[in-house]
């Protein structure tokens, strides 16, 4: 799993016990899932369809630096489902765990529609290939 963004928990973050806000820790859970979608699916239609059961593990405080996994479980027809596990920066504890988040791929009519990717693909990948493609490249 590639931990690709990192939080800094801010005042503003916590609820009144003092320690994160879930709604605020999913807010940023379900904008990594979208990033990651559209990135994957190369399609900016896309919406987030099903969370599977939040596992909320540790509470991290004010000051608390926390990274955010994601992993890719199935690629479906129109869907991608992913998996997300967010941990403390320095201290590597677990945070949080959800085993399926379901995104679907919409067309320009707001439907579901195939994005026909089968496995994960690199931005740096597709650069290549590309270049690779120009005439006259090596
Ligand atoms: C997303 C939406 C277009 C899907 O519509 P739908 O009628 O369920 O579409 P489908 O039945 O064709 O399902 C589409 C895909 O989602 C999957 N899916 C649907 N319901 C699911 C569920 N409860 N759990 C897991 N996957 C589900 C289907 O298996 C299908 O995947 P596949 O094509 O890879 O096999 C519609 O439900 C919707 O607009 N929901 C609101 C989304 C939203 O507003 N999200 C919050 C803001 S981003």
């Amino acid at each position: 799993m590639n931990f690709h963004t990192r939080k800094w928990v801010k005042p503003e973050d916590l609820n009144p016990n003092g320690t994160l806000f879930g709604g605020r820790l999913l807010e940023w859970i379900d904008e990594e899932a979208a990033l990651y979608t559209i990135v994957q699916l190369e399609n900016r239609r896309i919406v987030t369809k099903f969370i599977s059961e939040i596992n909320f593990i540790a509470a991290p405080v004010q000051g608390d630096i926390i990274e955010m996994g994601i992993e890719v479980v199935r690629f479906g027809k129109s869907s991608i489902t992913l998996r997300c596990e967010v941990r403390n920066k320095i201290s590597r504890e677990q945070v949080l765990e959800i085993e399926q988040i379901v995104m679907v791929n919409l067309g320009a009519d707001g439907k579901p529609t195939p994005h026909g990717k089968t496995r994960v693909e690199y931005v740096r990948d597709r650069l290549a290939e590309k270049e690779g493609q120009k005439p006259g490249a090596a």
